[in-house]
């Protein structure tokens, strides 16, 4: 019987139990260094490149499994408590002959050098279970694979051939190589719905699986680094070296995995991932949906969460600029009670935001935009996925009879912090829509902000930028509105 006080994971048949390891061990160096899985590759180390791509598993509401594609490389396994993890060897470990997916790529010559392989064969492998237990997945489109691809690089081979694959495998049915009753059996022997509290000498780690016990370890320890999908921290790990003494998960808290829809309202609390945030919106605004297909990628998006995004504080992070615009507000909780604010004032300035000691971000609410609401949201970029954005800006505007009754304006990339542009939406509330009116309110913005130069752009690019989308969302937007007045 597994011990119920260490960390404890399937990789694939085998049970892994942690009781003297660092917390912030990656599941990469576990699965190269300690388990000698060396078909799992290491690339750029900061979730970047997916040559570690494998797979998690854990069981669902459905009670079946869900197949989730991660970067091992930035993943601490003290996450991994209760999951079941894919490695490229589990596709050949049960018969001899190479998995479906494989055999799909060999047939379509989709690898040369081979490096970043095992990191497809892992995506597509995820895509090809997820289908097995969707009927909404079927006749995949290229790029709704390319989509799937986004956080998989290849130098050599030409992505033409590897998204053939992948179609291939994917559109064609075949049985499920996985048995899925035994799996979820085993993981629910591992199942725990006690505290969890797992240290050495560098570093303690403790899980809670309520809010009470979240808001009580945060008291004992109010310097411990708040971690959810370690999309972040994760680069701590890597690419700094630091060493963290504390870690507080929130991914157990069941009532922190949820989204409550109520009227219009949307309430997205702590531990939702980008993923199931996405799913969640994809029936309610095709514009949020479309702005975070080219958030991150999939491997990305399955980890980290919603309210991380915000949290970190980055002054480029995609979501804040889409939420402030949104008027979305944070509920803040720690032993002291709950306080509310409004998103923009979480940010006080470049690695400084509104938070106490033994405090933690519950959820984020906002009001999902009406029909007669105009919202776009903009990423300005060097690749069109899967990248940082340069400038973000999005624009939320009412129109009653040609006039201006509302306008909100978010943005990232133009200041320490994302912001909201203040004197932009007093210049133009109550205004009639006209193009002289966006003309002027273009030219006052660039003045609004203080952006950096950095490899990205410099502040005069990311100031043309700024002007330059607010008269895109004039044009192609609010124009016609415009023009309906005078017919
Ligand atoms: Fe590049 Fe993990 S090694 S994403
Ligand atoms: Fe060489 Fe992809 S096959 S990098």
């Amino acid at each position: 019987m597994p011990n119920k006080n260490t960390i404890q994971f399937y990789v694939n048949y085998h049970l892994v139990e942690l009781d003297s390891q660092s917390a912030t061990k990656t599941l990469l160096q576990l699965l190269r260094q300690d388990l000698t899985l060396t078909g799992t590759k290491e690339g750029c180390a900061e979730g970047d490149c997916g040559a570690c791509t494998v797979v998690v598993a854990g069981i669902n509401a459905r009670n079946t499994l869900n197949y989730e594609a991660v970067n091992s490389c930035i993943l601490p396994i003290s996450l991994l408590d209760g999951k079941q993890i894919f490695t490229v060897e589990y596709l050949s470990e049960r018969d001899s002959a190479s998995h479906p997916v494989q055999q799909a790529f060999v047939k379509e010559h989709a690898s040369q050098c081979g490096f970043c392989t095992p990191g497809f064969i892992m995506s597509s492998f995820a895509l090809h279970q997820k289908r097995l237990h969707d009927s909404q997945i079927k006749d995949l489109t290229s790029e709704q694979v390319s989509d799937i691809f986004a956080g998989n690089l290849c130098r050599c081979t030409g992505y033409g051939t590897i998204i053939s694959a992948c179609k291939n495998a994917c559109n064609t049915p075949y049985s499920n190589t996985v048995n899925e009753a035994e799996i979820i059996d085993r993981l629910q022997n591992l199942k725990s719905e006690s505290l969890k509290a797992y240290s050495n000498q560098n570093s303690i780690f403790i899980q809670p699986h309520s809010e009470e016990e979240l808001i009580e370890q945060l008291s004992l320890h109010p310097n411990a680094t708040i971690v959810a999908g370690a999309t972040d921290i994760g680069l701590w790990i890597t690419k700094q070296r630091k060493q963290i003494p504390a870690l507080i998960s929130t991914k157990s808290v069941e009532s922190l995995r949820k989204i409550q829809f109520t009227g219009n309202r949307v309430k997205v609390f702590a531990a939702v991932t980008y993923s199931e945030f996405m799913e969640f919106i994809a029936d309610k605004s095709d514009e949020l949906y479309q702005y975070l297909l080219r958030h991150s990628s999939v491997q990305i998006r399955n980890q980290g969460t919603i309210i991380g995004n915000l949290g970190n504080g980055s002054p480029i992070g995609d979501m804040a600029p889409a939420l402030i615009a949104l008027e979305a507000k944070l509920t803040l909780m720690s032993f002291r009670g709950s306080r509310e604010i409004q998103l923009q004032d979480y940010f006080i300035e470049y690695g400084r935001q509104d938070i106490q000691k033994s405090e933690f971000i519950q959820s984020v609410e906002f009001e999902l935009p009406s029909k007669s609401t105009t919202f776009k949201t903009y990423k300005i970029s060097k690749r069109h996925q899967q990248d940082i954005s340069t400038v973000a800006a999005s624009f939320l505007c009412d129109v009653t009879d040609g006039v201006i009754t509302k306008f909100k304006a978010g943005f990232g990339g133009v200041a320490g912090t994302p912001t909201i542009a203040t004197c932009l939406e007093e210049s133009l509330v109550q205004q009639p829509v006209s193009a002289s009116l966006f003309s002027h309110a273009a030219n006052q913005l660039t003045q609004e902000f203080e952006p950096l130069s950095d490899h990205r752009g410099s502040k005069e690019y990311r100031r043309q930028v700024c002007r330059n989308l607010l008269i895109k969302f004039y044009i192609e937007h609010l124009k016609p509105l415009e023009k309906l007045k005078e017919a």
